[in-house]
């Protein structure tokens, strides 16, 4: 693996396009959860500089703080609670324009604005939710949605 990143300047597509083969390489020969996580994150962060991006993990029936960048977070969010927990009960991507206008979200910073939740899903079965927060309205679209599942799919889940 390399332990540095290229941090390219450009559209929102041509890094992710850049960033995608470089997690790749990253994760490569690394098998432990915990450490592909954190360089996800941590790449993340750096290419975007995103307000918080991280993941979190269901252990018995409750989502638990992963690994992240960014401010401290709640650490414990329940099924069918907030923008995590609904894309956890609903087993969908969802892309919040506004968090003020999503029943129930759960303000972890006042700073974030919008934000994009994808469930990850195993065998059938949600495992934990990649999360991004953004601290300006509508940062979020279809293009994150599609390159964050192709960043989820590069992960190895325990089996
Ligand atoms: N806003 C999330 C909670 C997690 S923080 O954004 C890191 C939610 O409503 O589920």
């Amino acid at each position: 693996m390399s332990e540095s990143l290229y941090l390219h300047q450009g559209t929102k597509e041509e890094q992710y396009v850049s960033l995608i083969p470089q997690l790749k390489g990253l994760l490569e020969g690394e098998t432990d959860l915990i450490a592909n996580l954190s360089n996800i994150a941590a790449a993340l962060k750096a290419q975007f500089n995103w307000l918080w991006i991280g993941f979190y993990l269901v252990k018995q029936e409750e989502l638990v703080l992963g690994p992240f960048q960014g401010p401290v977070a709640c650490t414990r969010i329940q099924k069918g609670r907030g923008v995590c927990g609904s894309a956890w009960a609903t087993e969908t991507t969802l892309i919040v324009p506004d968090v003020e206008q999503f029943p129930g979200h759960i303000a972890c910073s006042g700073l974030s604005k919008s934000e994009i939740v994808l469930p990850i899903i195993v065998n059938g079965v949600v495992v934990g939710v990649l999360d991004a927060d953004h601290s300006t309205l509508q940062h979020f679209d279809e293009v994150d949605q599609r390159y964050l599942q192709e960043i989820i799919d590069l992960i190895e889940w325990p089996r």
